[in-house]
């Protein structure tokens, strides 16, 4: 991304890292992740954000060279996750001139990080506050929750640019060509997906500014169609359905339970579901199921018993669902068991603590292998679903 303008005075200066094995040593990430800084020119120079100090050299390298001799005025910290504050102490030591500028959470964590050792001098600013470098003038709006509660994003009035901090981020480096939708809502729903409420928040604020540019801390500059990509933060961060269709996630010990759930998809499809999303908890990433059970509003529960509970792929993926915030969803439910089948009452009391979720009344239960009777059963949990 080098000599990438946002503006004519706003330049993108950050780094991608496609050596990292998992982001957040939890999601993989195919095509790396990009972590943003952009640098305003004017009267005064802002850099905005740090990077991961896992690519800090390169940072520097290219915050030098867009500076082209002067020395950077300020710095504005939006957020101090590692993956964008880690590098903090070693831009303050180059230019001890710079002042930093965060809302006290910020300062409160940048000491917990580096415990001291950052001297720089300190620029403490609250909602509403400003900075103006001569014919720019940031405002800052804290955004708490979006994602850790120090965060704070600055709109640049004269030029109409949001920088969102991680709000409107993906997944994926920015010279890798895919869908922004796909990455964007696995990066949204797995990351910010709990605080919904604090980014519906953030976006009723945001729609009282004259935004032409969004700028996150990850993924690419979104400067046309702004309204696709602000609907769907508004239908993620409420929780509502984006797509029409059925979710199957299924956990499949020897492949019986995997054979019911690709017949439902079957049978949904013959009975005019829009789409029928099927998925193997135990073999697919994680993260790309979560994002799914939110982009549907119809899940299909499928899932092996196992010691007395239900398979641990399952268990896994409702636990990670709850603390997401996981709600307003229609579910079916099918459990097999060889003996004693548990799964159908564990999924069912892991759903109960979750907010507005129907569970349908059609319960299907397979002992081993589906049979005829079986199939009768599916049928009528198909019409359930879709009714
Ligand atoms: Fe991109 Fe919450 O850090």
């Amino acid at each position: 991304m080098e000599n990438t303008f946002v503006t004519e005075s706003i330049k993108y200066i950050g780094v991608d890292d496609h050596e990292i094995d998992l982001f957040e040593s939890q999601y993989i990430v195919p095509n790396g992740v990009s972590y943003n800084s952009y640098l305003i020119t004017d009267e005064k120079t802002a850099i905005m954000d740090s990077v991961d100090k896992r690519k800090g050299k390169e940072w520097l390298a290219a915050l030098e060279d867009a500076l082209g001799g002067r020395e950077p005025d300020y710095l504005v910290i939006s957020h101090m996750e590692p993956d964008h504050g880690s590098s903090l102490a070693d831009v303050a030591a180059k230019y001890p001139n710079m002042k930093l500028v965060g809302n006290a959470k910020t300062f409160a964590m940048a000491d917990q990080f580096f415990g001291g050792a950052i001297k720089s001098e300190r620029v403490i600013v609250k909602e509403g506050d400003t900075l103006s470098l001569g014919g720019h003038t940031l405002h800052f709006t804290m955004a708490p929750m979006v994602h850790w509660p120090e965060v704070m994003m600055s709109y640049e009035e004269s030029e109409g640019v949001l920088f969102s901090a991680d709000a409107f981020g993906k997944f994926g480096a920015l010279d890798t060509e895919e869908d922004w939708a796909c990455e964007a809502r696995r990066y949204y729903f797995n990351i910010v997906g709990k605080y919904g409420v604090q980014v519906q928040s953030v976006l009723k604020k945001a729609a009282a500014l004259d935004i032409k540019t969004i700028c996150p801390l990850h993924g690419p500059i979104l400067n046309e169609n702004l309204e696709y990509y602000l609907n769907l933060y508004n239908i993620w961060s409420s929780y509502g359905v984006e797509a029409d269709g059925v979710f199957i996630a299924y956990a499949s010990i020897h492949g019986n339970t995997a054979k019911a759930a690709v017949e439902l998809a079957q049978i949904l499809k013959e009975k005019g579901a829009a789409k029928v999303a099927v998925s193997d908890l135990a073999r697919e990433d994680m993260a790309e199921c979560i994002e799914d059970a939110f982009k549907y509003g119809r899940i299909i529960l499928a899932a092996s018993s196992y010691d007395a509970g239900v398979f641990t792929p399952m268990h896994d993926f409702l636990s990670h669902l709850a603390m997401k915030n996981w709600q307003n969803r229609k579910v079916g439910i099918i459990e097999n068991g060889s003996w004693g089948p548990t799964a159908a009452r564990t999924m069912k009391a892991m759903l109960e603590g979750m907010k507005n979720i129907t569970v349908c009344d059609t319960a299907v239960t397979i002992k081993s292998a589906m049979k005829q009777s079986d199939r009768a059963a599916l049928q009528t949990l198909a019409d359930e679903i879709l009714a």
